[in-house]
């Protein structure tokens, strides 16, 4: 039987080029999404095997939406060894300055489909001996961020998730890991003036974002040459925290 991915933030820059990354590696898919209906049909149309690929459109930040999605999937695919949380939105604002509707929005987003998602599918990777769960965290998970105080708090739990989930799961066969990104050139960077962007780039030692391919390349190492490892997170960042 095929082996079936989950990928949440599949629209998205890091999400997609994950998406096309295990569709070459022969994985079905269950890509999950927000709102970029456009973004979704152009990926889904430029992937191989189109009957074995479903995008699911979820908004996260409707919880019960997302309790009974999670629950409907796992019911409906039982080969989901690999999960990906590449979901994400980030707020760069001072902390007292943010209105509780964005912190909302926040965890919502980062953090709760690690919780409804992962525990959906956790069942199913313990009957099999075999899963792997990935988060997309950031650098501002470990470090301090002035104005993304409340987007560090999101990637610090993911990361706790991370580790925790490791040492609860490791010996039934299922490895839990995230990737803390540096700049990588997507989207999610639109929320920097050109000035914000151009300091941002000088302080990256490598002179240029990454690639949303270059995560995926990660992904397919931890899937397929890096299966002694878990409960880690792995920095890609061209050096920026060095
Ligand atoms: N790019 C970077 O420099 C960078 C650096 C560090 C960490 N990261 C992390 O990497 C992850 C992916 O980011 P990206 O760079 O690929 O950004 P992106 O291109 O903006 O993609 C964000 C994804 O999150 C989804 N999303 C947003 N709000 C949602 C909601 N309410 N419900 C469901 N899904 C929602 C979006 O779906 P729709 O558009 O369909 O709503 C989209 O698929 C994020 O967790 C981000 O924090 C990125």
């Amino acid at each position: 039987m095929a082996k079936t991915a989950l990928i949440t933030g599949a629209s998205g820059g890091i999400g997609g080029a994950i998406a096309r990354r295990l569709n070459e590696m022969g994985y079905g898919l269950i890509l999950m999404y927000g709102s970029n209906d456009t973004g979704i049909s152009a990926l889904t149309g430029s992937l191989a095997g189109h009957d074995n690929v479903e995008a699911i459109r979820c908004d996260f930040r409707d919880s019960r939406d997302i309790d009974s999605v999670s629950r409907n999937i796992a019911e409906k695919h039982k080969d989901i060894e690999v999960m990906i949380h590449a979901a994400g939105i980030s707020r760069r604002e001072l902390f007292h300055e943010m209105q509780p509707e964005d912190f909302e929005d926040l965890i919502s987003v980062n953090i709760k489909p690690l919780y409804y998602i992962t525990r959906s599918l956790i069942p199913q990777m313990i009957e099999k001996g075999t899963g792997d769960i990935i988060s997309i965290s950031s650098i501002w998970g470990s470090r301090a961020a002035s104005m993304e105080v409340a987007y560090a708090m999101t990637k610090g739990a993911l990361e706790q998730f991370t580790r925790g989930l490791a040492a609860e799961l490791s010996h039934m066969g299922i490895r839990v890991n995230a990737i803390a990104p540096g700049g990588i050139d997507t989207e999610i960077l639109s929320n920097l003036s050109i000035s914000e962007r151009d300091e941002f780039l000088s302080d990256i030692p490598f002179k240029r974002l990454g690639r949303p391919e270059e995560i995926a390349d990660l992904v397919e190492f931890l899937l397929t040459k890096g299966r002694y490892m878990t409960g880690q997170v792995i920095t890609m960042d061209g050096g920026y925290t060095l």
